[in-house]
Order: structure tokens, then sequence, then C-alpha cells
């Protein structure tokens, strides 16, 4: 593990446990994770809903202002966004919308894509989102989409804002729906739209619970390492 020195890529929908395989990868390979989803939450929060509508040139005002860093690794990696760690308001549906929102226009998807690559030149990563093995890095070593039936993944989802101790919990129902519109328009935006990359490892996590997906990530990468 203290030789690692590549990319992983982690893609796939909403909900369908990225962060969570994200960390153990990162923590079995000694290396930091990226979680990308919130790089786009923290752009959506500093745009807000006018973001969809500003003229370009205000968008990447704003995008100047914002500097991301990683800090430590494996489980334990923070990220920093103006040197203080990425904070729990992010973690709601409505910021979910408002990245995926943000992040069908142009120049926000290049500033992160930058910022990705530039983070990925300093350090081996395992790199979590929807465009990694696509499109930020296509030449990662190890590439995964990880995809589950839509109400496997809002269940999950669930839990994990029950377990962040979320006072206003959505309903399953209205969160299961939420989830589908946000995988939706990310799927079929035009530019770097959620899709496994051509020499991804497809793993269907609804049939396997956190061991047993983590198991077939790591034997996927020790048997072409
Ligand atoms: O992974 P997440 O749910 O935190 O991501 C939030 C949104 O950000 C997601 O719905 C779409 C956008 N996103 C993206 O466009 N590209 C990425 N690599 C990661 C997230």
């Amino acid at each position: 593990a203290d030789h690692f020195r590549e990319i992983v890529t982690l893609d796939g929908p909403a909900g369908v446990g990225k962060t969570t395989m994200a960390k153990r990868l990162a923590g079995a390979l000694g290396i930091p994770y990226l979680d990308t989803g919130a790089m786009y939450r923290v752009c959506g929060m500093r745009l807000g809903e006018e973001g969809a509508t500003m003229p370009e040139s205000a968008i990447m005002e704003v995008l100047r202002s914002i500097d991301f860093a990683l800090e430590g690794s494996g489980a334990e990696t923070k990220l920093l966004v103006d040197m203080h760690p990425v904070g729990a308001e992010i973690r709601t549906e409505r910021v979910g919308m408002l990245a995926s929102t943000v992040g069908t226009l142009a120049p926000v998807r290049a500033y992160c894509r930058e910022a990705q690559q530039g983070l990925g030149r300093l350090t081996p990563l395992v790199a979590e989102g929807r465009d990694m093995g696509t499109v930020v890095f296509p030449d990662a070593a190890h590439k995964f989409f990880l995809d589950a039936e839509p109400e496997i993944r809002a269940r999950r989802r669930l839990n994990q804002l029950k377990e962040m101790g979320t006072s206003d919990l959505p309903t399953l129902e209205d969160l299961a729906a939420q989830i589908a519109a946000r995988d939706h328009q990310d799927r079929t935006r035009s530019e770097a739209p959620l899709k496994p990359a051509e020499d991804a490892v497809i793993i269907d996590t609804g049939e396997l619970d956190v061991d047993g997906v983590f198991e077939r990530l790591l034997q996927a990468i020790k048997a072409k390492s």
C-alpha cells in the first residue's frame, strides 16, 4: 500500500456509496480520496440559485475566489476550501441539486476539472464523482462505476442523513424523487454526463454489503497491479 502511486476512479449516481468506498479504499491504499461532489456542492452554494442565469464573467469571478486543497490521507482526508474543511451544510439534498445544476455550466466544469487534475498531479488519489473515469482522469490505472436501484440509493441516503443528525429529514418518497431528478439532470447534461467509462469495472452495489463491495474493488485493483 505504501507504494501505491496511481489514480483510482469511482463514479456513479447519487447515494450509491461512493464516498464510503472512497474513504475505505483510500485508507487501505494509504492515499487521499477526493470527494468531487463536495467541490460541486461548494460551487453550488457560492453561486446560488442565480448561478444558472449569471453571465459567464460573473461565474468566473465567483469561481476564482474558491481555492481547493487536500490535507491528510485515507479516511481522514480533509477537503479544504479557502483553507477551511468543508462543513456539513453542503450535505443537504437542496445543495445537491444546486451542485447538479451548476455542474451543467461549462465554466464550472472547467474550473473543477482543472482543480481536480491539479490535485491529481500532486498525489495519487481515489477520486469519486460522476466524470472521473471519463473526463477528468481518463488515464486512471483503475476505474470503477458503482450502481444500484434508485430505491436502494434513496434508503441509503436517508440513513446517512439520519446518522449525520439532520434536523429536517425528508420522507423516503420525497428523497427518492429528488435523487431521481438529480440523476436525470446528471445523466442528460451535454458536458461530462454521468456514465461509465468504457474501461470501467461496473459493480452493482445493491446485491452486496459494504464489505462485499470493498472486497470486489480491492481484488480488481490487486489483479491489475
Ligand atoms: O456526489 P454528490 O452527490 O455529492 O454530487 C453532487 C452533485 O454534483 C451531483 O448531483 C452532480 C455534481 N457532480 C458532478 O457534476 N461531477 C462530479 N464529478 C461530481 C459531482
